[in-house]
């Protein structure tokens, strides 16, 4: 049930999820988060990880580079709940700006209609990955709107925001300030003068001012260079990083931070003063704030919330408002930034970047529906594009599919449940007898103890790839595993080998199954629930104390049974 009361256990009120009925009949709300009402008790101080996603633009179709960052979000928040830790993840909308006023306009429906609609495209794209979104925000919530103007406040009131005039070329039909890169010097076909045109839209510009209130963001150039030094590992992976402190070792110029209201209607009015209106990037960049509380808790309270955010995921293309825009409003404002932003590359389509003006996007519903989710986040997941970009293709995500997925993963987990077998008869076995003498070859016995050491070594090894956000990493070794434990079953063949041999064959590879299937939850956690169903692996014991060899004795029981592949072909 959800409700919002304060949690008991930590007094904390903004993630607040369930009631729990007490025996006794009294109800009592808490965190959840996997956690009972007990282990919130005895943690209380512990912050949840709080990961995000960027809020995507509703004025275009969600494609499979949003999927990415918001599976690739996932993917920690899941491996941080593995770990045993509370975690949140947020996702949404970006829905204020020109561009969405132009469309609604052009299309004779009001913003928040057009916003309404397109918003809902994202939620279900979120649903139909199955993404353990905790809210889903846009910024046309009203708290949301409260905090945005919260933060405005409270720049204004230390000082940081003045009133100065904003000077450019503009073209007046676009709407749009233009800088000089952004044009082009032409001949004025009816006059012959010299004429400057947008390059893009091929509209002409004039010379124009406009009142703006301005962010001192260059006062906060040395308070940055300083954040950085002493936050080292602020921005991953290093390359991003090291272009950011280049361009604040430049010299930052003060930020346009407003609009007159009567060309942006469509923004979050600027506090006291109706003739502007918020910068959009300001507004967006607050959703981080306000599904932590910032604008609807009290000061106190929101010291205790999830703020501050663990990790923002964001794409390379977004870098400086997250690296440089973001930090500065915080450390002006006075609020602690974010620990950390994790920026990916971007996937391309064909070598060049996916975008809906050159038409070679992906339809992250279209592929989801075709291959099904897990497959999709495995394709997602199997390339590293944390520093270089990567090439999407429907054909390799299939390929990939079909030999890693069902040949390999699914493969071994039906090998393990042949009805001919019994688990529970291996487990039994190999408790009660160590030490039987084998009569196998030395070989087998080799790759049978390697896989045994591989098994324990997984979970420190996949815990480390992941504090560098080599997902990519993590799977791989997983998947080594998996490909050595079919390499082994077909050495072992339990199904032609000598009777005293099957028990402990099926044994192993049903720990291979069981160990590996653990730990793919975060990753793929459809097919992992699945298969871990199938290997009838209690709900308790699916935990990452239980990703080692033999720590498991209780499962297995009516596994060995005709039955469904955990994965369909297509
Ligand atoms: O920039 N490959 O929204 P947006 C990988 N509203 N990821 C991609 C991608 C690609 N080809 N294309 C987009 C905005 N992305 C703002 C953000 S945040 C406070 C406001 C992903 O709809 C990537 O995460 O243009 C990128 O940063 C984001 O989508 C941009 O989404
Ligand atoms: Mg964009």
């Amino acid at each position: 049930m959800i409700t919002a009361k304060i949690c008991l256990a930590c007094n904390r009120r903004n993630y607040y999820r369930a009631i729990e009925r007490f025996s006794s009949g009294s109800v009592k709300s808490f965190c959840t988060s996997g956690r009972t009402f007990e282990q919130a008790i005895k943690s209380p101080t512990e912050k949840p990880y709080y990961i995000t996603t960027p809020i995507f633009y509703v004025n275009a179709a969600p494609h499979i580079g949003h999927l990415y960052s918001t599976t690739f979000a996932d993917v920690f928040k899941r491996w941080q709940q593995f770990l045993g830790r509370q975690a949140y993840l947020l996702t949404g909308t970006d829905e204020h700006g020109m561009k969405v006023q132009q469309v609604a306009e052009a299309a004779n429906v009001k913003p928040r209609e057009l916003c309404d609609k397109n918003s809902e495209i994202f939620k279900d794209l979120a649903l139909a990955a199955r993404i353990s979104n905790d809210r889903f925000i846009r910024t046309t919530d009203s708290d949301h709107i409260a905090a945005a103007q919260k933060l405005w406040t409270v720049l204004q009131e230390k000082g940081y925001i003045y009133k100065g005039t904003h000077e450019g070329w503009y073209s007046v039909s676009d709407e749009t300030f233009y800088t000089e890169s952004q044009l082009e010097d032409i001949k004025s076909p009816e006059t012959g003068e010299t004429i400057k045109i947008s390059k893009e839209t091929g509209k002409t510009v004039e010379w124009s001012s406009e009142d703006n209130y301005f962010f001192a963001l260059s006062k906060f150039t040395d308070q940055l260079l300083n954040f950085y030094e002493q936050n080292p590992r602020f921005v991953v992976p290093e390359v991003r990083y090291n272009e950011i402190k280049n361009t604040v070792r430049d010299g930052l110029p003060d930020l346009s931070i407003s609009r007159p209201a009567s060309r942006f209607t469509w923004a979050i009015p600027v506090p006291g003063d109706d003739s502007q209106t918020m910068y959009v990037w300001l507004d967006a960049l607050t959703n981080y704030l306000t599904a932590a509380g910032y604008g609807s808790l009290s000061s106190e309270e929101f010291g205790r919330s999830i703020w501050p955010a663990d990790v923002h995921v964001v794409g390379k293309d977004i870098v400086k408002f997250h690296c440089v825009y973001w930090p500065a409003f915080l450390l002006a404002a006075g609020v602690p930034p974010p620990k950390q932003i994790v920026v990916h590359s971007h996937w391309q389509m064909n070598g060049s970047k996916m975008s809906k003006s050159v038409g070679n996007v992906v339809d992250p519903f279209a592929i989801i529906k075709k291959l099904d989710v897990d497959s999709v986040r495995y394709y997602l997941l199997s390339q590293n594009i944390l520093e270089a970009d990567g090439d999407f293709s429907d054909q390799s995500a299939e390929v990939k599919r079909n030999a890693d997925l069902i040949n390999n993963y699914a493969n071994i987990i039906s090998r393990t449940c042949g009805p001919k077998f019994s688990i529970s008869a291996g487990i039994d076995e190999f408790f009660s007898q160590p030490g039987k003498p084998v009569s196998r070859a030395d070989d087998f016995l080799q790759l049978q103890n390697k896989l045994v050491n591989d098994l324990n070594e997984l979970l420190p090894t996949i815990r480390h790839k992941m504090e560098t956000y080599n997902v990519t990493g993590a799977v791989i070794e997983i998947f080594n595993v998996l490909h050595n434990g079919n390499l082994y079953a077909q050495l072992g063949s339990p199904w032609k080998t000598e009777p005293e041999n099957v028990n402990p064959t099926i044994f192993h590879m049903a720990e291979i199954a069981r160990v590996t299937s653990i730990l793919l939850q975060p990753f793929l956690p459809s097919y992992a629930e699945k298969a871990l169903d199938r290997l009838n692996v209690v709900k308790i014991r699916r935990g990452h104390k239980f990703a080692r060899f033999g720590a498991d004795r209780e499962y297995g029981q009516g596994a060995n049974r005709k039955g469904e592949h955990i994965i369909t072909r297509i």
